[in-house]
């Protein structure tokens, strides 16, 4: 299968991603992750990344696409893949269009993640993410690590990320409800989008979206 998730930031996009995938065996590409994994490495794309990140604004088409496009290319997202964070606007739903269309494939579904922006103001204060892989994730309250402070995937520190503090994120929802949002209109006219609500316990919502995604088959 070849899924978008979409959602507000902190809907839990990471969090549902992480079972999902491994529930129908497809790589979980994230493209947040990606530029994490490239500012921890301090390559020039993660220096250029940081920079927007910082600030709550989107990095630039041109390189998101290119690093989405080559990580997509991989050879574990032969068969499937699940999406989350890209795309993030119309100009990378239609680049996502064509690179499928010139591989002769298509997506089966954009899962719509639906949660109160109170809530989710919660969510992110809360989180905390592990400095070894920023797939790793907890909240002090919702998700509480075994020891404060520590990885219980693989003991790495837990931080809150620079792009959590409260300007920022106001900056990110901003963008979210100005430039993501459309991108549901965009999938809604190829019938290919199903929402569900966020709201509850981690495994609950997993349940509901994968009933979603059945029944959207
Ligand atoms: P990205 O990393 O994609 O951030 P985001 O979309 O803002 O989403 P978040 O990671 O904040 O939240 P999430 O929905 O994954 O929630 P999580 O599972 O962590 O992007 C960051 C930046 O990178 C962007 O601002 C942009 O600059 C850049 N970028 C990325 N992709 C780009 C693109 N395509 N184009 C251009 N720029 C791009 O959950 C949040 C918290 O809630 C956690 O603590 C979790 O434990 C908790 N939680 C989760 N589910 C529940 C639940 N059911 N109940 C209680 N708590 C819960
Ligand atoms: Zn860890």
């Amino acid at each position: 299968m070849r899924i978008v998730l979409v959602g507000p930031p902190g809907a839990g996009k990471g969090t549902q991603a992480a079972f999902l995938a491994k529930n129908l065996s497809i790589p979980h590409i994230s493209t947040g992750d990606l530029f994490r994994a490239n500012i921890s490495k301090q390559t020039e794309l993660g220096k250029l990344a940081k920079s927007y990140m910082d600030r709550g604004e989107l990095v630039p088409d041109e390189v998101t696409i290119a690093m989405a496009k080559d990580r997509m290319e991989q050879p574990d997202a032969e068969n499937g893949f699940l999406l989350d964070g890209f795309p993030r606007n119309v100009s990378q739903a239609e680049a996502l269009d064509e690179m499928l269309k010139s591989e002769g494939m298509k997506l089966d579904a954009v899962l719509d993640l639906e949660v109160p922006e109170e809530e989710v103001v919660k969510r992110i204060a809360g989180r905390r993410i592990c400095r070894n892989d920023s797939s790793h994730v907890f909240h002090v309250s919702y998700k509480a690590p075994k020891q404060e402070g520590v990885c219980d995937v693989c003991g790495g520190e837990l931080y809150q990320r620079d792009d959590d503090s409260e300007e920022t994120v106001r900056k990110r929802l901003e963008v979210y409800h100005t430039q993501t949002e459309p991108i549901i209109d965009y999938y809604k006219a190829q019938g290919l989008v199903v929402t569900i609500s966020a709201l509850g316990k981690v495994e609950d919502v997993t349940a509901r979206s994968m009933e979603a995604l059945q029944r959207g088959e």
